[in-house]
């Protein structure tokens, strides 16, 4: 069985950017002019920004949810930044203590934004306190234990909530219900993605041309950040064997040596549609047993893998298990 590289963990669209600094600053959005694409989402964001700056109050709450790398993130901060507001971010698993969260809301500026990412993985008990917070901007505490217990509270400012998931289904139907507004990021298409990386070269002061742009976006997985790591991959080729500008061999010889291959599916994706043939005669599989096999967590098989799988429609979801379907096939055994 093929070893998974280092290469396809930097390729890996869930490994969260930003946290571990590894996205490029210069490459996201600096307005909504440079955000392509999600035009539903845009479209009633601005809306409920604009609507937000008239009323002088807060914006209403937002939850974003779809896979990883499609610009979740890139927006809350156009959000704050249009509305003039401080952006808080903070991740989901990172709040330990209800004391945590408590410090970060009782620290908001009125209309403030704040961005909990991965908000479907705040612990049940922390995120109790998130109801009363967003719903009546008050904040309910229990203090001691017991007979004597008692609940204070702490009103708040009035700020917005933008909560970010990769699984919508798995956050609890009290938070989900008090979101005023949820939206879901689609992969983007072809011609987004050429649109972003032609943008985003000419921030590197890289010149490429359009066929080979059209190359990098196919080859992009619908997806906006594995879009800029292979521009980054495409520019260190060009760095080091140099040229004038970059063309379609350039390209497609960095994007070989990165082993992701004309339909964008990288050694992983190859993998997972392998297994499943090989193994498990095409299946039905169930996801545990697929990732057994596979040595790859499922949460990971689930949010990162399988939504573009099951989007190009490479691989098939059945009441029995996953399925491999014809094109599936065809792609593992070219
Ligand atoms: N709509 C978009 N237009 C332009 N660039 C985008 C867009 N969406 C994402 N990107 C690029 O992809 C990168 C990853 O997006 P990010 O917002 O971090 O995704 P998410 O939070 O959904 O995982 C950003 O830094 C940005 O460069
Ligand atoms: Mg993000």
């Amino acid at each position: 069985m093929e070893v998974v590289s280092n290469e396809e963990r930097f390729l890996n669209p869930g490994q969260s950017a930003g946290i571990d600094g590894r996205e490029d600053k210069r490459l996201r959005p600096r307005d909504f002019s440079e955000y392509i694409g999600q035009e539903q989402v845009i479209n009633n964001i601005e809306i409920m920004v604009q609507s937000s700056i008239k009323r002088e109050a807060a914006m209403d709450h937002a939850l974003f949810s779809g896979p990883p790398g499609l610009g979740k993130t890139s927006l809350a901060m156009l959000i704050a930044e249009r509305l003039g507001s401080k952006l808080h971010m903070i991740s989901g698993p990172a709040i330990e203590k209800k004391g945590d969260l408590a410090a970060i809301l009782t620290n908001l500026k009125p209309r403030d934004v704040l961005f909990i990412d991965e908000i479907h993985r705040v612990h049940i008990s922390i995120e109790e306190i998130l109801y009363s917070a967003i719903e009546d901007f008050r904040l309910d505490i229990l203090i001691g234990q017991g007979p004597s217990a008692r609940t204070m509270q702490i009103d708040l400012v009035p700020f917005t909530l933008v909560g970010a998931t990769t699984r919508a289904g798995l956050l609890s139907n009290p938070l989900r219900d008090r979101f005023m507004a949820t939206f879901h990021f689609d992969f983007y298409s072809n011609e987004e993605l050429a649109e972003i990386i032609a943008l985003n070269a000419a921030k590197l002061d890289l010149s490429i041309n359009p066929d080979a742009i059209i190359e990098m976006a196919k080859r992009s997985r619908g997806t906006p950040r594995i879009a800029n790591r292979i521009l980054r991959r495409v520019r260190d080729y060009f760095v080091v064997y140099g040229a004038d500008t970059i063309g379609k061999e350039e390209v497609t010889k960095a994007l070989d040596l990165l082993n992701i291959d004309h339909q964008g599916l990288d050694s992983m994706d190859r993998k997972i549609l392998s297994v499943m043939q090989d193994y498990y005669n095409g299946g039905p599989v169930g996801i545990e047993a697929l990732c057994a096999t596979l040595g790859e967590d499922k949460t990971t098989l689930e949010e990162v893998y399988e939504p573009y799988l099951l989007k190009e429609g490479f691989l098939l979801r059945t009441p029995r298990g996953r399925v491999i379907s014809e094109k599936g096939l065809e792609h593992i055994l070219k």
